[in-house]
């Protein structure tokens, strides 16, 4: 009996340690996603046009020839985690060939909707360092671990970092490119019946630019800190605006709010709906707000739940926001003084949230 306690009790130490082991490492996983990226491995892979074997992704790499047998170990994490496929190019041989899975797919240059920039955007040294200072944020009055680790907003750094801005709007800009294209052809009903629509902190207005040409007699205009709209042009059926969004919104039928919300607290939330309000018209001529943003469900499975406080957690270290259940989103509204809300599900872990004044 008392043998059986000690092995009982022997496994379940190692477990423990393999699982604190398993999450002290969780960033060799993107870590070494980042590098395959810059190293352009998924568009080697691509561009060669079937499997690629481990000898010839070698001679097309970049790399310094002594460093090549580490590429295979590289290769395997990624395939561990699902972004490469390896396979033996003959059962009794050794070497093996790669092939791409959706998720490399989707990190190609090329392809228009690539989400490369985004993660390229989140692991940048500027926005990762702030994860250091979360402790010391705790014991500090700091709005953010990213004031406390740069002394500024996110928003007041990228205006004097002009890196910084370039690389966050291009990250933003590729999730807009692919949320637009399911917005523009899923939920085309959406903006039926709008003559203007203003995207309020709408980037460098990839989002609008896809709705303006998919909706030519609408009316669009960009929204956003005059660093990231000031050397921008528009097209006959969309502008773009410098200002505060906080200070005056220009008047439209609706507005769009993508990813906004959430990088801001409760109270700041009410005060931009307030003046989302005070800018759109009434509901009797289409008046809306079009908000795109994730809702917390705890319905969802595991992962998709992890990715949601990965999300939680993202928007808490470099700006003062946070990801909302369906009733804290329903008290903003109400406490901004709309009537009614409408949610479809349709963006994956990203809900479009119709809300009427
Ligand atoms: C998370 S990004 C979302 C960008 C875009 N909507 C998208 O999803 O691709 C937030 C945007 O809000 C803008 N922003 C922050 N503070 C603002 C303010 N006070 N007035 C106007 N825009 C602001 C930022 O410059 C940034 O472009």
């Amino acid at each position: 009996m008392a043998l059986v306690n000690v092995e009982a009790r022997a496994s379940e130490l190692l477990e423990a340690q393999a699982h604190i082991w398993n999450q002290t490492f969780n960033f060799i996983n993107s870590a070494s996603l980042k590098c395959a990226i810059q190293l352009g491995i998924p568009d080697i892979i691509h561009n060669h046009g079937q499997p690629m074997t481990l000898s010839k992704l070698l001679a097309a790499l970049p790399i310094n020839p002594t460093k090549a047998s580490c590429i295979y170990r590289l290769m395997r994490i990624l395939v561990h985690s699902d972004f490469f496929v390896q396979q033996k190019v003959h059962e009794n041989e050794q070497e093996v060939e790669y092939s791409l899975t959706p998720a490399s797919r989707l990190l190609l240059k090329d392809n228009p909707l690539s989400a490369s920039p985004f993660l390229l955007a989140m692991l940048d040294p500027i926005l990762v360092t702030p994860w250091h200072f979360v402790s010391t944020w705790f014991q500090n009055d700091d709005p953010t671990p990213f004031h406390t680790a740069t002394g500024k907003t996110l928003w007041d750094q990228a205006g004097h970092e002009p890196i910084l801005n370039d690389f966050f709007n291009e990250g933003m800009a590729s999730d807009a490119r692919l949320v637009a294209n399911v917005l523009t052809t899923e939920c085309k009903e959406v903006f039926e019946g709008l003559n203007t629509l203003v995207d309020v902190g709408g980037g460098t207005g990839t989002m609008a630019k896809v709705i303006a040409e998919a909706f030519p007699q609408l009316k669009c205009t960009v929204f956003d800190l005059p660093h990231v709209v000031s050397n921008l042009q528009g097209s006959n059926n969309l502008n773009f605006l410098g200002g505060d969004m906080f200070e005056a919104i220009p008047h439209a039928d609706a507005i769009l709010l993508k990813w906004i919300l959430h990088d801001w607290s409760d109270e700041d939330s009410v005060k931009l709906l307030k003046r989302c309000k005070e800018a759109i018209s009434s509901k009797d001529k289409g008046g809306k707000l079009i908000i795109i943003d994730m809702m917390i469900e705890n319905k969802k499975d595991d992962k998709s739940i992890e990715t949601q406080l990965f999300f939680d957690m993202l928007v808490m270290i470099l700006l003062p926001g946070r990801e909302r259940t369906e009733e804290e989103w329903k008290k903003l509204f109400l406490d901004a003084g709309f009537s009614d809300y409408k949610i479809t599900p349709i963006l994956g872990l990203r809900s479009l949230i119709e809300v009427y004044p």
